[in-house]
């Protein structure tokens, strides 16, 4: 093979200019797509809150979080990401209008996102992460934390309950919660003679108890697969019993 001038490796270095070129100008281009026409954009707020005492005064003490209306009209949603729930851990929320929700954390670092929608945010403590949004279509969206903060993080969910316009309607201090009856009888009725008539059933609580009650399991199994163990040398049963889990 005849040796490479000085003009091949010219010509072959402009050539990979171009292709890395295009490489960048493609993933440009991505980034400004989904900035500009999607609205996907890191959260830009810097608003500092102390951890410590978030709960004893301001916008996040416990009356004051869920959905609300501001004095302008504007409906702001105040949720602490705590380990390891959401307070509330359901808030309702109107659709096609701009709507603005604001998160705390009073211990470790959480993340949350709205599934299907491009609300998606870290929730660091010391800071509050601010996302505005515009939900276009309603019903129950699920808000996992999805920054593992701890045994109970996979058990750490909420729900944003979109619901259309119209059916947001604040009560006398502004504020909507998930247990408003006119919300829950907007459900399909259930079948005459399915189920006993009564309230709705509340929302279930994610809880800890499985997670607990898994730990002391297997705190307690090294004595069970002890007592295995002797009983299968016993009764000559095959040695691999003795590793069940
Ligand atoms: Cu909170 Cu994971």
């Amino acid at each position: 093979m005849a040796a490479l001038t000085e003009d091949d490796v010219l010509k072959s270095e402009l050539r990979w200019l171009w292709v890395v070129g295009a490489v960048v100008a493609v993933i440009f281009a991505g980034i400004l797509y989904a900035g500009m026409a999607m609205r996907v954009n890191p959260p830009s707020n810097i608003e500092l809150k102390d951890p410590k005492t978030l709960h004893l005064s301001g916008e996040f003490t416990e009356a004051n979080l869920g959905a609300s209306v501001e004095p302008n009209g504007h409906v702001t949603a105040r949720i602490v990401a705590t380990q390891f729930a959401f307070v509330p851990n359901c808030v309702v929320l109107p659709a096609d209008q701009e709507v603005t929700l604001r998160f705390v954390s009073p211990d470790v670092i959480h993340g949350i996102l709205v599934t299907g929608t491009n609300v998606n945010t870290m929730v660091v403590p010391g800071y509050v992460a601010q996302v505005h949004t515009v939900f276009r279509k309603t019903g129950d969206l699920l808000m996992p934390c999805h920054e593992f903060c701890g045994l109970g993080h996979s058990q750490m969910l909420g729900t944003v309950k979109v619901v259309p316009r119209e059916q947001f309607r604040p009560g006398p201090d502004g504020r909507v919660a998930c247990e408003t009856p006119e919300l829950n009888r907007a459900a399909p009725p259930v079948p005459a003679g399915q189920l006993p008539a009564g309230p709705p059933a509340p929302l279930q609580q994610p809880t800890l108890q499985p997670t607990l009650a898994g730990a002391a399991a297997a705190a307690a199994a090294p004595a069970a697969t002890a007592e295995a163990a002797a009983a299968a040398a016993s009764s000559n049963a095959p040695a691999s019993a003795s590793v069940a889990e």
